[in-house]
This record gives C-alpha cells, sequence and structure tokens, in this order.
C-alpha cells in the first residue's frame, strides 16, 4: 500500500511553508498519497484562500472549520475533528508546519493515535513561556518522530532536550523555497498600485519609491493586546515614523480589532503618511519588503525574509526564536522590544545597519525536496 501522507495547515504562516512540501512530494514521490487537512483557524480569504491560489496549493481535503477563540478552544475543537480525520484515514504520517495552535493540537492528536508525526521548523526556541507559540513548539518537538530543523542553533537546542540525534534532520528553511520560488513575480510588481488597491480607507496618490518607506507588521498579543502599549506604539507610528517616510502597514485581524477597541484606528487610518491595508497576499508582501527601506515587525517569517532580502529589520519583541537572523549571526534583524524609546534610537540607526543579503546554509530553496527525500529513505 502507498503510504498516506496528512498534511495539517491552519493558520497564515503555515501555508508558504506547506506549499513548497506538496509540490516537492508530486514530483519526487508521486506514488504518495497526499491529503490536506486545513483545521480553519485562519478562514477569511485574506488570511488563507489566497495564500492557496497564489502558491498553487491544492484545495484542503478536509476543512475542521475551527474558526476564532481562546488557545483551549482552538486546540480543543482541532483535537475532537482531527481525531475523527485520523480514525477515519489512518494515515502513515502526520506532518505538521510551525507553531501555531493547529500545529501543536494535530501533534497530539497524531500521537494519541499513534500514527508518525513529522515537524517541519523544529527546534526554534525563544525560552519565552509567556508566547503561546513556545508552548506549542516544545510540545510538538517532544512527540514528533521527524524533527525537520532549518539550522544549527534548532539542533543544539533539540539536543540539549534529549532529543535523539536520529529523529533530527537538518533540512534548512522551508520559507526560503516559497520565497525562491515567487521572488522574480514579486519583483515585477508596483509597490505603489499594491497600496492602493488595498487601502482600507482611501485617499489621494499613492507614490511609493524603493528604499522610501517603512514597512509594519504588528500581531503579537505582547503588543497589541495591551491599550496602553498599542497606544504607545500608534503614537510613535503616527507622530515620528512617519514624519520620516510613509509607513505601510497591512494590518492583522486582531491588531485592527484591538485597535477599534482602543479607540485608536480612525487615529491610525487618518493619518496622511500612514498607509494601512488589507492584509496582503504573499507575493505583494514580498515585493513591499524588497523595496522596503526597514521592516518594522513582530513576526517570524518576516524576519526570516528580510534576512535572505537583506532588508534591515527592527524586531518588535525582547526575543527571538530565530537567533540566525540576528545581526549578531550574520543576518538583518534587531530586537527592539516594543518600548518607545529603544525603537526610536534604533530606527536613527536602522540606516547603519549593516544588511547586506544573509543566507544561512541550506536555505536554499530545495528543503522540500531534501525532507521528501528523507521520507523517502525512511520508507
Ligand atoms: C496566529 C498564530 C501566530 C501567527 C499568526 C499569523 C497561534 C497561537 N498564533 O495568531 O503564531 O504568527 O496567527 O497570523 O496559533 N481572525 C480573523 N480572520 C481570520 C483569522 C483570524 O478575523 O482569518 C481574527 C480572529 O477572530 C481572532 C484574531 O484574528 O480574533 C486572532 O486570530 P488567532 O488565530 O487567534 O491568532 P493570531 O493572532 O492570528
Amino acid at each position: 500500500m502507498n503510504p498516506l501522507i496528512t498534511l495539517v495547515v491552519g493558520a497564515r504562516p503555515n501555508f508558504m511553508k506547506i506549499a513548497p512540501l506538496m509540490h516537492a512530494f508530486a514530483a519526487r514521490a508521486p506514488d504518495y498519497e497526499l491529503c490536506l487537512v486545513h483545521t480553519g483557524q485562519h478562514y477569511d480569504d485574506a488570511m488563507s484562500g489566497a495564500f492557496f491560489t497564489q502558491l498553487g496549493i491544492p484545495a484542503a481535503d478536509v476543512h475542521l472549520g475551527v474558526g476564532s477563540g481562546t488557545h483551549a478552544e482552538q486546540v480543543g475543537r482541532t483535537m475532537i475533528k482531527f481525531e475523527k480525520v485520523l480514525r477515519a484515514r489512518r494515515p502513515t504520517w502526520v506532518v505538521v508546519v510551525g507553531d501555531v495552535n493547529a500545529t501543536c493540537a494535530c501533534a497530539i492528536t497524531a500521537k494519541q493515535e499513534q500514527v508518525r508525526l513529522a515537524h517541519v521548523e523544529a527546534g526554534l526556541r525563544s525560552f519565552d513561556w509567556s508566547m503561546p507559540e513556545e508552548v506549542n513548539r516544545v510540545v510538538t518537538d517532544r512527540l514528533a518522530d521527524f524533527l525537520f530543523t532549518p539550522d544549527a542553533i534548532a539542533d543544539a537546542n533539540l539536543e540539549k532536550e534529549g532529543v535523539a540525534a536520529d529523529r533530527i534532520h537538518r533540512v534548512g528553511n522551508i520559507m526560503i523555497d516559497t520565497l525562491e520560488s515567487q521572488r522574480e513575480a514579486a519583483a515585477a510588481l508596483d509597490p505603489s498600485r499594491i497600496v492602493a488597491d488595498s487601502l482600507v480607507a482611501p485617499r489621494g496618490k499613492v507614490e511609493l519609491t524603493d528604499k522610501g518607506y517603512a514597512l509594519l507588521t504588528m500581531h503579537r498579543p505582547g503588543n497589541v493586546d495591551t491599550a496602553e502599549v498599542l497606544a504607545a506604539l500608534v503614537g510613535y507610528i503616527v507622530d515620528e515614523l512617519s514624519g520620516e517616510c510613509p509607513v505601510v502597514w497591512p494590518i492583522h485581524p486582531r491588531t485592527q480589532k484591538n485597535l477599534e477597541a482602543a479607540g485608536l484606528w480612525e487615529r491610525v487610518v487618518g493619518s496622511a503618511q500612514v498607509l494601512v491595508t488589507r492584509p496582503l497576499d504573499y507575493r505583494s508582501m514580498l515585493r513591499l519588503n524588497q523595496g522596503a527601506r526597514v521592516c518594522l515587525t513582530d513576526s517570524g517569517g518576516l524576519q526570516e525574509e528580510c534576512c535572505v532580502l537583506g532588508t534591515p529589520c527592527l524586531t518588535m519583541r525582547d526575543n527571538t526564536e530565530r537567533p540566525i537572523t540576528l545581526v549578531a549571526h550574520g543576518g538583518c534583524s534587531l530586537l527592539v522590544g516594543n518600548d518607545v524609546g529603544r525603537i526610536r534610537a534604533a530606527m536613527r540607526d536602522a540606516g547603519a545597519l549593516s544588511c547586506t543579503t544573509s543566507r544561512p546554509p541550506l536555505w536554499d530553496g530545495q528543503t522540500a525536496n531534501r525532507i521528501v527525500d528523507a521520507f523517502v529513505e525512511a520508507g
């Protein structure tokens, strides 16, 4: 019987990790049967559907329709529904990616159902237990039979936790597979058009030049769930940063909701130089990153993309599970937290950030092929 591989996606950062893997399975192991499960943690077209179309991901075979909720609600609903899928299909492997609630929920369910588990993007550690993603990462890695890691730092984290060396496969960063496959198509896009077409509030002509704008994203609970923190950041963005250059801000639904609840939304969208857009598709976001003077973000994926593109990245966090992207490791990212004084000072020096494109070993666009080869070897 051919192996049946069940692959799981749930939230936006999963889609660019699963796309190259599905393409590589189809090309290198065509006799493997694939079953794509979408938990539905992210469900809007802008957060989900657009990525399927653009990245050529086949329609999901199973939709769990889990939707929003607290961590326990999302994880609980996912486990109940995923258990039924596993009992009906009995796959050979379950493959989970990243660190979102869907990753952890399906990892636990797979092991409870005695299905072999593979984790792509294993070994990342922020050592910050206040982040839901850290809990998800540690639980998933503890359970996985195959741990596919992006770099040597991740290997070392796993070894320190006692993970047997034969379960760890260093394969590189699968996000970079997607970046490389979309890079040229992205470069052909016009940043002004991207932004003009997706603004949440209409305004006059948008004129952006390469290296002439800042790109901003934030969605982490630590930055957007507390009104005072959010108000201070908005004050800096609207009153100071946008005076230096236009700020393009693709807004995350969590952030928009919290800005509205804190009475800050009108101030943000009413600011002439702050260009708030709907969540963008992958290629548009890549194009904006290619042309940005600086990127301010709390997203792990953007940190990695900035590293490979050579965009100075001010990471609005106090720690990172991706230290390889930091300037200290030859990358482009500086940790600046969410304290405005610290961000202001870093922004002043951002021009001087020594940022050449930096490509850690195996971040070469071939990671998915290495993963599929490992499955084929394992039989
Ligand atoms: C999740 C992940 C985070 C990842 C991020 C990327 C966890 C714990 N967090 O955070 O690691 O970096 O996705 O986006 O898994 N919403 C919509 N439309 C959608 C999806 C969500 O409006 O399509 C709203 C939800 O109703 C909710 C909020 O956005 O109120 C947050 O969604 P949620 O999935 O809880 O977490 P994220 O902050 O997106």
